[in-house]
């Protein structure tokens, strides 16, 4: 066998069949995945729940899977609960996010009745209550709290540190007004609170920290106002593999310290421990994915480096330019041969920053080759965009060996589609 096989694929047969640039999924991957959160999380602990984070990837056939596997939904706009709706998503299995949902956003939330709402910031409460109350619906929330906490990854994805655009502030004056706030409303329900610190975490630190914050939390709002934390929203950001220093740990090594540190807390303050939460998106899907690529023009500038240019690039994978990503990819047609060269992965996009992957070892290659980047399944179809007008790849899923278009090729007239 010449070609890498993926999922059981042979991967250039599906280059060839689908054209590229090609996302690929697995499903046996993802389903491996979502049975690790409930085998070692679901029902390892009583009282737990646990969502899908869809912003990492969601299409309906994602939103199908996931449902069928017995996971809620994490979501954190109209259009990723509109695509939840269209796949007949259970909308009380769904945890609604984001730091501005949008009057429209929350009226299709709340008409739909989705399960609970994380409330952003204080006044949020107020376009709830009314919305709830025009439609005449119980609504149930849950606080983002943001902990104050730094975590060690890139500083686009930290999310829980005191300077945040996420959250409800962690100060005696917000708690207060927020507390004072939410147990005056009528049709809707605080249950509890919500914390995320951060995404692509290696270790568990700052998990473990923020449960000792929001324990406290829910010790001081049981005291000042006889509110009982009947949930707790633990977020996700557990880390995978994308290069040799970042590697996948198992959702155990994540879960058990939360599951441990929260029971010694709760023991300790006194309080019944509330059902916990957990809400991983990158950790489910992203190192079931692949992309491929077709290798084009080559520029050899001698003595300093040679530019091999794809099909794709910043359009279906923003991050290496958003975030200086670090990938790894082969030349899947030519695996077996020695890699000799040290080349620069470049994009087809106008734009110097546009590069893929930097000083990546690879055999001799030429045009038509192809290359595969890996780990793409999180963040990469779900990021992309049509700069340079270039139309998004198909996503092809694949389930025993045998694979199948989930996502169509955008052609040039889908992006004209909407020009007037
Ligand atoms: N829950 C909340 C409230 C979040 O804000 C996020 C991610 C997650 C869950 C899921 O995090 P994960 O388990 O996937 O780390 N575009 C960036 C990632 C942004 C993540 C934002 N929030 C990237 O490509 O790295």
């Amino acid at each position: 066998m010449k070609n890498l096989m993926f999922a059981g694929c042979d991967i250039v047969k599906l280059a060839e069949k689908y054209k590229t640039p090609l996302y690929i999924m697995s499903e046996d991957y993802i389903v491996e995945r979502l049975r690790e959160i409930k085998n070692d999380f679901l029902n390892r602990h009583e009282k737990t729940r646990a969502v899908y984070a869809s912003k990492a990837f969601l299409t309906k056939e994602m939103a199908r899977i996931v449902h069928r596997e017995g996971i809620g939904m994490d979501v954190v706009s109209g259009g990723e609960l509109y695509t939840a709706m269209k796949a007949e998503f259970p909308m009380e299995d769904i945890i609604f996010h984001g730091n501005n949902k949008t009057i429209d956003e929350l009226e299709l939330a709340i008409e739909n009745n989705v399960g609970r709402i994380v409330v952003d910031h204080i006044e949020e409460m107020d376009l709830i209550e009314e919305i709830a109350k025009e439609k005449n619906k119980k609504v149930y929330i849950l606080f983002r709290i943001s902990p104050g906490l730094e975590s060690d990854t890139h500083k686009y994805i930290q999310t829980g540190q005191v300077d945040s655009k996420f959250g409800i502030p962690l100060t005696e004056k917000t708690i207060s007004s927020a507390m004072e706030k939410a147990l005056n409303l009528e049709f809707t329900e605080l249950l509890g609170f919500h914390f995320h610190i951060g995404s692509q975490l290696s270790d568990n630190e700052n998990h473990i920290k923020a449960i000792d914050i929001m324990t406290k939390l829910m010790k001081k709002v049981k005291d000042e106002y006889g509110f009982i934390t009947k949930e707790l929203n633990t977020g996700g950001g557990y880390g995978i593999h994308y290069s040799e220093d970042e590697h996948r740990k198992p959702l155990s090594y994540y879960t058990d310290s939360i599951m441990i540190e929260i029971e010694k807390q709760c023991k300790s303050y006194d309080l019944e421990r509330p059902l916990i939460i957990i809400e991983p998106g990158r950790w489910v899907v992203g190192e079931a994915g692949m992309t491929i690529y077709s290798i084009g023009a080559i520029k050899e500038i001698p003595g300093i480096r040679t530019y091999i240019s794809i099909d794709g690039g910043m359009p279906d994978n923003p991050r290496p330019s958003l975030y200086e990503a670090k990938y790894e990819g082969v030349i899947i047609n030519k695996i077996h041969e020695e890699p000799t060269e040290i080349v620069t992965i470049a994009g087809k996009c106008c734009e110097s920053g546009d590069i893929l992957i930097w000083d990546l070892k690879i055999p001799k290659v030429e045009r038509g080759d192809f290359l595969g980047v890996l780990s793409t399944g999180a963040y990469n179809y779900s990021m992309s965009s049509n700069y340079n007008r270039i139309p998004r790849p198909a996503v092809v899923m694949i389930t025993e060996g045998k694979d199948r278009l989930i996502v169509k090729r955008e052609t040039y007239d889908d992006i004209l589609r909407n020009d007037l």
